[in-house]
């Protein structure tokens, strides 16, 4: 493995530069300390203070946190708060007329909506919401594009208490159906279509098909926002535009106070069963979260930065950088609809060139990608408006790192490698960035009051050097609070009785340097970060198990240049074994298979064939047996307990 040889050789350092550190909102290493000492000398003081400073509550909290019904933790629990009124109304006085969303449309178009604005739209959008009978508690379904609407239907619903669960464009209509059904959602909201690079891709539709599969009569509506123009079918009894909706509304809404620990979100991602999990987030916790990290990580400057997080609302990145955090600071922001590579691989450097981006955070495949189709682009442009580089996702190989770090910061910005999870709600592990020197590939030293380890099974420290678990020993206010309508698969997954039941398990390996930076390794479960996107093998082994075709299959991950790692299936048909032309057939098929069943993102990169697979002699199938054979290495391992060791041969031709 390239990618973990050349972290293990890096020893390049780059401390903040005295400019930097001058002006950082944490400035210096003995800042940190302090911090980190204060969180360790007076945990719950220190939280209660943060939430003070960061939050405006309806009503003040007197409990911090209560660990009584471990691992279902409460913070700031008798607490009052409104997570809009924290992003839109508490800025008005001072900041109606200035630009929130700077929106860069697919075709280039730009739209600039004022905090004013954004907070008429919301207030309209929830009293629709309203009118067709939305309460506090219920949940909503959210499908939409990168864009405007988007942003504004997540803060309705945050205004009336109503739960969000967005759903990526980029998810199939079953996917969208699993979700809505877990959910039990009352509406949906949706556009009409969306527009990335010059291409229509219809949500509606998707829309229509996830209903008609059945068991949704929980859904009463959908809003559909008109985007692409499209023609799309029409139940008049369910379905309603967007502006018809808002039409005649009230542009005022009072908020609804909810609890601290009210639940703001849902978002499903993939764990190690065939079934995705609805990660649940409060109210009060994950905004303290958001908002920390952007002062920390993102060292905010409100009145000054321009802040750009490349991110889709349909992920956790999206919510916390794109919904919550940079709009909760008053701050404006630039939200995008297209791809980075349309009109050409220069977009994203011609976009911080025009709107003068101060803060740029971005995923390393993107960068990846950018480096292979221009790596000379960003000089082209003039990118000296930013200060401040940052990325998510997945580890940053050092070579990717060095070129964001050259080309685009142009050796002048730091760059703030962000570890944290859907789970963790906001950044865990990553530098300060006026006060922590950055190693390229390591996201170095955990935030303040995040009581981060690696440790062995038994759940004690490894020696520096050592791999082992990530974990977080501590709860804290941006922790998940438990999986939607599964507790017990919560308590399982992140707090296992072999760690003592108290100790987060984040799903992790990593090992720390001699400087006690950390390092991730990847994934210690059947998870898949494919781009920066979490699959899980055994949701598409059961896809691709539905296929009438196949008898049984099984995914491992393999690295990949540009994605990170990408997806190899190893199949077996019912009937013969597939060859030459029919194996390649059953390959575009199959493939087309997952996307529908999932979502693009989880076609196989590649597939082979095979008699059977590789399995013990109690039926269990060899992965790291498959892991090896997907990556073209050697068979080292020990194979007499495998019940077929011929197959081996077999699996080694991949079919392209
Ligand atoms: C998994 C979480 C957090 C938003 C995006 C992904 C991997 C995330 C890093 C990083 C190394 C990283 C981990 C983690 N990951 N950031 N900076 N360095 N690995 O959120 O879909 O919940 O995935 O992404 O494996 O567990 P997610």
């Amino acid at each position: 493995m390239a990618n973990i040889e050349s972290v293990l050789q890096e020893t390049r350092v780059f401390p903040p530069s005295a400019a930097f550190q001058a002006q950082a909102n944490v400035s210096g290493m003995a800042s940190h300390q302090a911090l980190t000492a204060r969180a360790a000398a007076d945990y719950e003081g220190f939280w209660a203070d943060m939430a003070r400073a960061g939050i405006s509550w309806k009503k003040d909290f007197s409990k911090i946190l209560d660990e009584s019904n471990a691992p279902f933790y409460k913070w700031f629990y008798d607490g009052e708060l409104n997570v809009s009124y924290n992003c839109l109304d508490r800025h008005l006085p001072e900041k109606a007329d200035k630009t929130a969303l700077i929106f860069e449309a697919d075709d280039g178009a730009v739209r600039r909506v004022t905090y004013q604005a954004l907070y008429n739209q919301v207030c309209a959008f929830a009293n629709g919401l309203k009118s067709r009978g939305v309460q506090k508690g219920d949940r909503v379904i959210i499908y939409m594009p990168m864009g405007v609407e988007a942003v504004v239907a997540m803060q309705a619903c945050a205004r009336i208490g109503a739960i969000h669960s967005v759903v990526f464009g980029g998810f199939s209509a079953k996917s969208l159906h699993e979700r809505i059904r877990d959910a039990g959602a009352r509406l949906v909201v949706t556009a009409d279509g969306s527009i990335r690079g010059g291409k229509m891709l219809p949500l509606k539709s998707a829309v229509d098909a996830a209903i008609a599969l059945g068991d949704c009569e929980c859904v009463e509506a959908v809003v559909v926002y008109r985007r692409s123009g499209d023609d799309t079918a029409w139940n008049a009894a369910r379905d309603i535009w967007w502006h018809d909706l808002v039409n005649g509304m009230a542009q005022t809404c009072e908020p609804e106070w909810v609890n601290a620990e009210h639940p703001l979100f849902i978002l499903y991602t993939s764990g190690s069963t065939g079934h995705p999990k609805g990660v649940q987030h409060s109210s009060g916790g994950y905004l303290l979260g958001a908002i920390l990290s952007m002062q920390w990580v993102f060292d905010a400057r409100p009145d000054t930065d321009v802040f750009w997080c490349t991110a889709d609302v349909g992920w956790i990145t999206g919510h916390s950088y794109v919904v919550y955090g940079p709009l909760a600071l008053g701050m404006t922001e630039v939200i995008f609809e297209g791809v980075p590579t349309y009109p050409d691989a220069g977009r994203f450097w011609k976009m911080i060139q025009d709107h003068q981006v101060t803060t740029f955070y971005t995923a390393p495949t993107a960068i990846r990608s950018l480096i292979k189709l221009g790596s000379d682009l960003p000089r082209q442009y003039d990118l000296s408006s930013l200060r401040l580089l940052g990325t998510v996702g997945e580890p940053i190989n050092p070579e990717a790192w060095m070129w964001y770090y050259e080309a685009v910061g142009q050796s002048r910005c730091p760059i703030a490698d962000t570890w944290w999870q859907t789970e963790t709600g906001s950044h865990m592990i990553a530098p300060l960035p006026g006060a922590v020197a950055t190693k390229p590939g390591s996201c170095t030293l955990p935030l303040p009051g995040i009581m981060a380890d690696v440790v062995d099974e038994h759940g004690g420290s490894v020696p520096l050097g050592q791999g082992g678990y990530l974990v977080i020993k501590r709860p804290f206010p941006s922790l998940l609070r438990s999986l939607w309508g599964d507790p017990e698969r919560f308590r399982k997954t992140y707090f296992p009785a072999e760690l003592g039941g108290k100790t987060y398990l984040a799903g992790d390996s990593a090992h720390r340097d001699a400087d006690g930076y950390y390092w991730i390794m990847g994934r210690i479960d059947d998870v898949l970060n494919v781009s920066g996107h979490r699959l899980g093998t055994m949701e598409i082994e059961s896809a691709l198990a539905a296929n009438p075709r196949v008898a049984e299959a099984a995914v491992v991950g393999k690295p990949h240049d540009i994605k990170g790692e990408a997806v190899v299936a190893f199949v077996v048909l019912k009937g013969a074994r597939a060859s030459g032309d029919e194996a390649k057939k059953i390959v575009a098929e199959l493939r087309d298979w997952v996307g529908k069943e999932i979502g693009p993102i989880a076609k196989p990169d590649e597939i082979r064939f095979g008699d059977n697979l590789p399995k013990t002699r109690s039926g269990k199938i060899m992965r790291r047996l498959l892991r090896a054979i997907a990556r073209g290495e050697e068979i080292t391992q020990d194979v007499s307990t495998l019940e077929n060791p011929a197959i081996l041969e077999q699996l080694k031709e991949a079919v392209r």
